[in-house]
């Protein structure tokens, strides 16, 4: 049963609905998904030995950066238990099993030493953060000086030719293919905290005032995904006052 204070995205709310996630993001993503998953992966480099994959979920990226990259090892850290539990079976290959880490915990208090590694990649999981600031204060404080940060995040066109039938999709379509498979109230959340997370170009504001420098941002499916490539900066971020 979904705890009464599951709250919008939190590590309860996806607990609800742990066992038919994949599932449902394949349909609802029409295998978009995966897709974009192996191209937020990419752009990582086989110098990155120690990757933290933020927001974790069922694991699909910590497993394909297994994959990919045969020297790194994987940090995967998520609140929801479920989930990652939900993703263990993934891990198909016993020489690697011992290369990844898998931990609960939130991305506004991680449970990880100070520059212990060496990139971090969140996989549609910022949206859902309770403290976005703190949540990018934590991961510059984890990044190594000059770490990748690499963030795929949905989000809502607001104009264009493709932004009315792609908020139809998001707003309608999905919350009822939701409903039809698994909890209807966990997947009205999605339009909503697509609606609520900042256009790309705020974002890339907020990453900067964070202390990363943003190298690169791809639009997806006109503007329904972006993802953004940014690096540690190497100066400390000053919050003095003028
Ligand atoms: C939409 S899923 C994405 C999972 C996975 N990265 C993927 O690509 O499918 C969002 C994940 O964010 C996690 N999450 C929610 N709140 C979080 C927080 N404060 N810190 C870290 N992860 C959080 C949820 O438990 C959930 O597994």
């Amino acid at each position: 049963m979904p705890s009464m204070h599951a709250d919008n995205g939190s590590g309860a709310m996806f607990d609800a609905i742990a066992k038919r996630y994949d599932l449902l993001n394949a349909i609802t993503s029409m295998g978009q998904d995966r897709r974009w998953r192996r191209q937020a992966v990419r752009q990582l480099r086989p110098s990155d030995r120690i990757v933290l994959d933020l927001a974790a979920g069922t694991l699909d990226v910590s497993v394909d950066i297994l994959r990919r990259f045969s020297r790194s090892s994987v940090v995967a850290v998520d609140p929801s238990r479920r989930m990652l539990l939900a993703g263990r079976h993934k891990l198909t290959d016993p020489a690697r099993r011992g290369d990844i880490a898998v931990l609960t915990g939130t991305a506004e208090c991680l449970p990880l030493a100070d520059s212990s590694v060496d990139a971090a990649i969140i996989a549609f999981g910022v949206r859902n953060f309770s403290n976005r600031a703190f949540a990018l204060a934590e991961l510059r404080r984890v990044l190594r000086p000059s770490g990748r940060l690499v963030i795929l995040e949905l989000t809502l066109p607001r104009d264009g030719f493709l932004a009315t039938s792609a908020r139809l999709y998001v707003h309608r379509v999905v919350p009822f293919i939701g409903g039809l498979i698994s909890r209807r109230g966990a997947y009205a959340y999605l339009p909503r905290s697509m609606a609520t997370f900042p256009c790309a170009s705020a974002f890339v504001a907020e990453l900067t005032s964070a202390g990363f420098a943003v190298e690169r941002v791809t639009r997806f499916m006109a503007g329904v995904c972006h993802l953004f490539v940014c690096r540690r900066d190497k100066e400390e971020v000053c919050c003095g006052s003028a």
